[in-house]
């Protein structure tokens, strides 16, 4: 469904993206795991249009959306949950998900699509007429995957969801994208929070400055060193790995 071939972004001369390929198949959920400061944040920017790459290829659906515009790219079905969920502070929760929905031109499928970007929060639908910017930091998160599923987007992209949340939260918001990913959404992920994302994920990229240097299944990462290394602690594997497993 998507695919990005040797893709190198740039800020000024600073190069963001070393060559990077990867691939994400309908229906699937892919992580891009890594530190602060890998890329990650660059690649899904390069992917919905906001940066262009100066290099490389992305097909989505067999069709080339490098050099495409963001609002081409929304249109062919691709929706970016920015870091940060960047949602209308001033604006009440019903109308950042009106804002979602502003390719929708049928009322009625917009009512639909309000009911079904909604049904996987609970929370929100009580919160019609509320200010966005008063929900917490969790339920941000929420109206923001919620406004990104209102045009019902064949490729979900989501900027470190879990990020500043509670560990309560976390938890929920995860069980959240879980969710979506059973219902058939197709999801790239990206997180710093390596052990909830590898549980969920069909496949994992790992990336390190602005390269991947690792790529496979749960198990396959986490049979790498490297990755116990460098997200886990030496020593406390063994009892993180139980975590993992339970
Ligand atoms: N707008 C920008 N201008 C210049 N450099 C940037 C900009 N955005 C990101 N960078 C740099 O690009 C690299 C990758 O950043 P980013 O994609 O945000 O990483 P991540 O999301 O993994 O934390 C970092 O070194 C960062 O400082
Ligand atoms: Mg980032």
């Amino acid at each position: 469904m998507l695919k990005m071939v040797g893709v190198e972004t740039f800020y000024g001369k600073i190069k963001a993206l070393h060559g990077v390929s990867l691939g994400v198949e309908k229906g699937q959920l892919v992580c891009i795991l890594g530190a602060n400061g890998a890329g990650k944040t660059t690649i899904l920017k390069t992917i919905c249009g906001i940066t262009e790459p100066e290099y490389g290829t992305i097909h989505f659906n067999d069709e080339r959306i490098d050099h495409k515009d963001p609002e081409e790219i929304i249109k062919m079905g691709i929706s970016h949950v920015p870091e940060n969920r960047r949602i209308f502070p001033e604006l009440t929760v019903d109308e950042n998900l009106l804002m979602g929905g502003f390719l929708i031109k049928d009322k009625d499928l917009f009512a639909e699509r309000f009911e079904k970007a909604t049904a996987h929060f609970p929370v929100l639908s009580k919160r019609g007429s509320q200010q966005a910017g008063t929900l917490s930091g969790g339920e941000q998160q929420m109206l923001a995957i919620a406004r990104a599923l209102m045009l019902e987007p064949k490729l979900l992209l989501l900027d470190e969801p879990s990020l500043g949340l509670s560990p309560k939260l976390v938890q929920e918001i995860f069980t959240i994208i879980k969710d979506l990913h059973q219902a058939g959404v197709t999801i790239l992920l990206v997180e710093q929070n390596v052990n909830q994302a590898l549980k969920i994920a069909d496949y994992g990229y790992v990336l390190t400055s602005g390269k991947i240097f690792l790529s496979g299944t749960y198990d396959e990462l986490y049979e790498e060193e490297k990755v116990r290394e460098m997200y886990l602690g030496e020593g406390k594997y063994v009892h993180r790995a139980r975590l993992w497993r339970s």
